[in-house]
C-alpha cells in the first residue's frame, strides 16, 4: 500500500484513509477523520486490528515465527550479548560500544540502592503477599523519592529516571523474595553484574559465603534477554496508554507490572508450571484430559503456555527456550520430570487438529518456567522474573511514545448499547 491508501465508502459519501507504509509487516490505514467526519468509530475489540502507534523498536512476524529488536535477530541478542546491552539497544536505538557499555554497567551499579526508607514498605506487606503485588507497588512506591525526574518532556529527567528504575529492579524483586521467606533482605554490591548481583541478592544470606554459579547466571541472563521486549503486548500498551496521560515513569510501569500479573499474560508462566504440577501428581490429570479439556468450549481451562495473539508459528522465544531446558537442566539440575511431561503436551496438542487449526504453538512461557525452576527460583517469582526481563521494553516504549509528535491521551470510543434517555423517577415513587 502507498500513501494514498484506500477509498471507504459510507453510503453516499466516499471518505479517503490515507495510507502508513511499514518498512516491513503490515502497512496502517490512517481512521482518525473517520468519526469527525461521518460520525462512526471502529469497533476492534482485544485491539487484535488496531496500530496504537508507529514504533522503532520490535518487529515481530507472527507467521514467520520471527522477532528482532532494532532489527537484530533476538537469536543473536541471546547468543551474544548481556542483558544490560539488550536493554541498551532497546532504548537508545543502538549496540553500546564497549566504553558506553561500561558506563552504562556502572550507572546501574551506582544506582542500585534503595532507600533506607523503602524497607518499611516491604516490611508493611503480608507474609503471604504475591511478589508480583510488592513489585508494582514498590515501583509505584519509589516515583515519591524522585519527584524532580517526573516530567516526561524533560530529557535528562527521562534517563534519569530510566537508570534507576533498571538499576533498582533486581533489588526490589530480591527484597519482594526475602520478605516472603522471612530471611534479611542482602543489599545490592557493586562488585558484580546486573545479573550477578540479583542472584546474590536472592539468594545470598549474611551469615556465609555465598557465590553466584556462573552457569545460572549465564542461563538467567538469556532468559531476561528473551523477554525484553514484543512489540504492544498487553502491558507494553498499558505502560504506554497510562504514560499517555504524562503520568511519570515508574507509575507507569508499575501499571504495566499489573498488566503483566494475568494469566494470560506473563502469569502464564506460574500457571504453566501449576498445570504441568497437576498432570504430574494427580492420578486423574493426564495430558489426554488436559488436552479434552482445553478443547471443551464449556470448560474455562486453557492450555497454559500455548497460543498467541501474534504468533500463528512457533514463537521464536520458545524454540530458544525449548533447546535451552534440556541444556540447562543437564548442567544445574540434572532431571526435572515437569520436563517430560511439557514435551509430552506438546506433541499431543501440535499432532491435534484442534490446535492445528487455529495455529496454536507454546509460547515463551511454556518452556521458561521449567527453566525458572532449575535455575533455583520459586513459582511466585516466576513472572516477577518475567517483569525484570520487560522492563527496558516498557521504559522505551514509554520513551518513543513521548518523543513521538503523534501522541494524545490515549482515549478510545465506545459504541453504547444502554438505555437513551429515561425519565428520573424519584426515590419515594420507585
Ligand atoms: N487453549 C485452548 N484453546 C485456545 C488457547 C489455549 N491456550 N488459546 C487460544 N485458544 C482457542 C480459543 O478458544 C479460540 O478458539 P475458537 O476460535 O474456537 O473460539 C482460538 O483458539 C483463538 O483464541 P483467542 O482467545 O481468540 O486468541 P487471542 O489472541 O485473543 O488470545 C492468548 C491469545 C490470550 C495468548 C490465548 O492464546 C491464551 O489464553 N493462551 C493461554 C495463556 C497463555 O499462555 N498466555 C501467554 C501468552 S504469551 C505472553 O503474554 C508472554
Amino acid at each position: 500500500m502507498d500513501e494514498r491508501g484506500a477509498t471507504l465508502q459510507i453510503g453516499e459519501n466516499s471518505l479517503d484513509l490515507p495510507g502508513i507504509k511499514a518498512n516491513v509487516g503490515n502497512d496502517g490505514l490512517n481512521i482518525s477523520k473517520l468519526r469527525p467526519n461521518h460520525g462512526i468509530v471502529t469497533y476492534d475489540p482485544g485491539f487484535a486490528n488496531t496500530a496504537s502507534t508507529r514504533s522503532t523498536i520490535t518487529y515481530v512476524d507472527g507467521n514467520a515465527g520471527l522477532l528482532t529488536h532494532r532489527g537484530y535477530p533476538i537469536e543473536e541478542l541471546a547468543n551474544s550479548c548481556s542483558f544490560l546491552e539488550v536493554a541498551y539497544l532497546l532504548l537508545y536505538g543502538d549496540l553500546p560500544t564497549k566504553r558506553q557499555l561500561e558506563a552504562w554497567q556502572a550507572s546501574m551499579q551506582r544506582h542500585s540502592l534503595l532507600n533506607e526508607e523503602m524497607k518499611r514498605f516491604f516490611d508493611a506487606f503480608p507474609k503471604r503477599a504475591h511478589p508480583m503485588a510488592i513489585l508494582s507497588s514498590a515501583t509505584n512506591a519509589i516515583s515519591t523519592f524522585y519527584e524532580e525526574y517526573h516530567n516526561p518532556n524533560d530529557e535528562e529527567s527521562v534517563i534519569e529516571s530510566a537508570q534507576r528504575l533498571l538499576a533498582k529492579m533486581p533489588t526490589i524483586a530480591a527484597f519482594a523474595y526475602k520478605k516472603s521467606t522471612g530471611f534479611p533482605y542482602i543489599y545490592p554490591r557493586n562488585d558484580l553484574r546486573y545479573v550477578e548481583n540479583f542472584l546474590h541478592m536472592m539468594f545470598a544470606l549474611p551469615t556465609e559465603e555465598y557465590h553466584v554459579d556462573p552457569v545460572i547466571a549465564k542461563a538467567l541472563n538469556v532468559l531476561l534477554i528473551l523477554h525484553a521486549d514484543h512489540g504492544q503486548n498487553c502491558s507494553t500498551a498499558t505502560v504506554r496508554f497510562v504514560g499517555s496521560s504524562q503520568a511519570n515513569l515508574f507509575a507507569s510501569v508499575a501499571a504495566g507490572m499489573n498488566a503483566l500479573w494475568g494469566p494470560l499474560h506473563g502469569g502464564a508462566n506460574q500457571a504453566v508450571i501449576e498445570m504441568l504440577s497437576n498432570i504430574a501428581n494427580d492420578p486423574n490429570a493426564t495430558t489426554e484430559s488436559a488436552i479434552a479439556r482445553a478443547k471443551d468450549k464449556n470448560d474455562d481451562f486453557r492450555l497454559m503456555g500455548f497460543g498467541h495473539r501474534v504468533y500463528k508459528n512457533y514463537d521464536p522465544r520458545a524454540r530458544i527456550l525449548k533447546k535451552f531446558a534440556d541444556d540447562v537442566l543437564d548442567r544445574v539440575k540434572g532431571d526435572d520430570p515437569l520436563l517430560k511431561v511439557a514435551e509430552e503436551l506438546e506433541y499431543a496438542a501440535l499432532n491435534d487438529e484442534y490446535f492445528s487449526s487455529r495455529n496454536l504453538y507454546p509460547n515463551v512461557d511454556f518452556y521458561s518456567g521449567i527453566i525458572f525452576r532449575a535455575l533455583g527460583f520459586p513459582v511466585r517469582m516466576f513472572t516477577v522474573l518475567f517483569a525484570i526481563g520487560r522492563l527496558p521494553g516498557w521504559i522505551a516504549n514509554w520513551k518513543e511514545m513521548t518523543e513521538d509528535p503523534d501522541t494524545r491521551i490515549a482515549r478510545p470510543r465506545q459504541i453504547y448499547l444502554g438505555e437513551t434517555t429515561r425519565e428520573f423517577i424519584p426515590l419515594h415513587k420507585r
